[in-house]
Parts: structure tokens; C-alpha cells; sequence
């Protein structure tokens, strides 16, 4: 690892799981407290993830392996990128939390795509940096999509109930693969909003720092 200091947390979950709730309720916790943290998200902003953002919205076709090909480079870019990399906020001791990574394109890339290859493509993010903590929002694939239709109108590229069920069954493959170095906290998606955040502060308050203390 490229000498971090700052702490990593990541969320992860099926679309609708919760994640978007759940990080907009530690932000204001964050805030509250006066720690540092810089939140941010993937696909990302920038370019390779706003093509695949039009991809997942349907407005540009593409094939599976392409797909994880993006979500590679994209990562990459996050990691790197001279403006807000998640290298450059880690290594200034500053904690990043992210809205996936990683294992979510092992978890929706691996139905479709070789698993081996898909970690291939993400060997070098790998090595980069490391994820302290995942926090896992663990909502069945029923309920996810009832909260997505009564969100919004449409659906994206993964929101069926096939694939969602697939991709929920891999990140659970994935959990006992890497029990012994991944810490993988999950947490029941169904329960009230409330009670999910009071579930996650627990788990993470000790990851941050008070401005002025980094
Ligand atoms: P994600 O970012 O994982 O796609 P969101 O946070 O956007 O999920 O949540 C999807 C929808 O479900 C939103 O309308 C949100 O208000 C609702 N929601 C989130 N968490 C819960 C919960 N624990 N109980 C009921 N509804 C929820
Ligand atoms: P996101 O905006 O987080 O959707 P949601 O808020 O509904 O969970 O993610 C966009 C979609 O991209 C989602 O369907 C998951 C998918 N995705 C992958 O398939 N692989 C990846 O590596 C990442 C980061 C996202």
C-alpha cells in the first residue's frame, strides 16, 4: 500500500439497498462532530465514469466485458487523479468514505464476466490503497426494487430482480472468500432508517479525526 494514513470506509449493496441514505445521515453526523471526511462515489464524475453512467441509463449500448473494463479504468482514475484521489486524500491522513468500490464489480461484473478476470482488471487498484472497513446494507432484491419504483421513474441497466439476485448471492460468495482479509461488516437493510444509521456510527465514529487533529 502507497503509505495512507487516513482510514477508508466503503459501502456496498444492491441498487436501492439504502447506501445513498445512509451516507447523506453519517455526513451530517460527520459534520456534527467536527471530523474530516471526504465522501465520494463511483462510478464517478469524471469522465470514464459519466460514459458509464450514460451505459447504465441505457443511452449508450455496450457489452459486459466492456463494462468491467470501464469500471476498472474508472476506479483507477478515482485512486489517482491529481484533483480528489482517493491516494492523495488518504496519504494527506484525510478519511474517504466511498460509495462502492471494489466488490461491487466483483459482485455485478462476475455474473457475467470470468471471476479471474475480473479481478485481473483490478489487481493494480488493489494494491493502491485498502479498504478498512465495508460496510454492507443487506436488502433483499424485492424490497430494493419496490423502493427504486416508488423513488423514480425507470430503471437502469442492473435493476431487474434476476440480476440483483445474483449480484447479492456474489457479494455473499465474496464475503466468505475474503473473510480473512476483508473486514465486512453487514448490516439488515430492512430495518428503519434510524436504527441502520445508529447500526453504522457504532461501527465507524472511531475511523475519523477532529479537524485540526489529522
Ligand atoms: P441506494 O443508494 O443504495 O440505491 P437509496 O438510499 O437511494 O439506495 O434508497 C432507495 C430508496 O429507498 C429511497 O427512496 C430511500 O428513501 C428508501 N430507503 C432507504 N433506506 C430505507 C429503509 N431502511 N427503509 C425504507 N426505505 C428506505
Ligand atoms: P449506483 O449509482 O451506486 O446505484 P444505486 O445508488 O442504485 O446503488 O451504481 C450504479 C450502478 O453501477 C449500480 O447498478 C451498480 C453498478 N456498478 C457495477 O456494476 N460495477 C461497479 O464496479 C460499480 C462501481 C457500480
Amino acid at each position: 500500500m502507497d503509505n495512507v494514513k487516513g482510514h477508508f470506509i466503503v459501502f456496498e449493496g444492491i441498487d436501492g439497498s439504502g447506501k445513498t441514505t445512509q451516507i447523506n445521515l453519517l455526513q451530517r453526523r460527520i459534520e456534527e462532530n467536527n471530523f474530516i471526511c471526504h465522501i465520494t462515489k463511483e462510478p464517478t464524475g469524471r469522465p470514464v465514469g459519466s460514459l458509464l453512467r450514460q451505459c447504465l441509463a441505457g443511452s449508450i449500448q455496450t457489452d459486459e466485458l466492456t463494462l468491467a473494463a470501464l469500471f476498472a479504468a474508472d476506479r483507477l482514475d478515482h485512486i489517482l487523479n491529481d484533483d480528489d484521489g482517493l491516494l492523495k486524500k488518504l496519504q494527506e491522513g484525510i478519511s474517504v468514505i466511498s460509495d462502492r468500490y471494489i466488490l461491487s464489480t466483483y459482485a455485478y461484473q462476475s455474473v457475467k464476466v470470468p471471476f479471474n478476470w475480473v479481478m485481473d482488471l483490478n489487481s493494480m487498484a488493489a494494491g493502491k490503497i485498502h479498504p478498512d472497513c465495508h460496510i454492507f446494507i443487506d436488502t433483499d432484491p424485492v424490497t430494493a426494487l419496490r423502493r427504486i419504483s416508488e423513488g423514480r421513474p425507470g430503471t437502469e441497466l442492473f435493476e431487474n430482480e434476476k440480476r440483483l439476485t445474483d449480484v447479492r448471492d456474489r457479494y455473499f460468495e465474496l464475503f466468505d472468500k475474503f473473510k480473512d482479509t476483508e473486514n465486512i461488516i453487514v448490516i439488515d437493510g430492512t430495518k428503519s432508517i434510524g436504527k441502520i444509521s445508529d447500526e453504522i456510527w457504532e461501527n465507524v465514529s472511531k475511523y475519523f479525526t477532529r479537524k485540526g487533529d489529522a
